[in-house]
């Protein structure tokens, strides 16, 4: 199996702004985009996304966008959903059936998303979005208004919030 650096250069990743690395691999621009409240989309895209064991957290964010994930290979990747009714869902994406990890998750719009690699060096997933992803369609969590959103789940939300300081450059 690649070493996580190897993914990195073999797949073109790059930093993602919620922690990990991705590369973009579809836009459906063959077709008309789909007309949604927030403006023009692309049906459809798809990302490689990866977690390694220096960069081990997707930190908290929600998108309007529904989301299925599908793993890859490497190691298993936890997954914590915070729902707008306030019900909390856990589950690990991986390859291990027999230790109840699933292949594809799917994250309806509207649900707060926070992953962490299980253990181990590194986990490689694919995220299908439709509407297409759109930066004007995600919120990073910020700590102090996730918690006042979610106060049952207040050590979870400030464990996996993303650090607040200057913006980094990452996409
Ligand atoms: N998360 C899911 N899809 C995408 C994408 O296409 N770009 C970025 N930056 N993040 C995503």
């Amino acid at each position: 199996m690649p070493t996580a650096q190897e993914c990195i250069a073999a797949r073109g990743l790059e930093p993602h702004v919620e922690g990990g690395y991705f590369r973009r691999t579809f836009q459906a621009d063959h077709r008309p985009p789909t007309t949604t409240p927030a403006g023009d989309r692309f049906t459809l895209t798809s990302i490689h996304y990866l977690l390694t064991h220096w960069s081990p957290v997707g930190h908290w964010h929600l998108n309007r966008s529904d989301i299925l994930h599908f793993h890859h290979h490497g190691d298993p990747i936890t997954y914590h959903l915070l729902h707008p009714d306030g019900r909390y869902e856990t589950a690990v994406l991986g390859q291990d059936a027999g230790r109840g990890e699933v292949l594809t998750l799917a994250v309806p719009g509207g649900v707060w998303k926070a992953s962490h690699l299980t253990a181990g060096d590194h986990g490689l997933i694919s995220e299908a979005v439709a509407p297409g992803f759109d930066f004007a369609d995600m919120t990073l969590g910020r700590p102090d208004e996730l918690v006042a959103l979610f106060p049952d789940h207040e050590d979870l939300v400030r464990r996996y919030c993303r650090p607040e300081g200057p913006d980094s450059s990452a996409g």
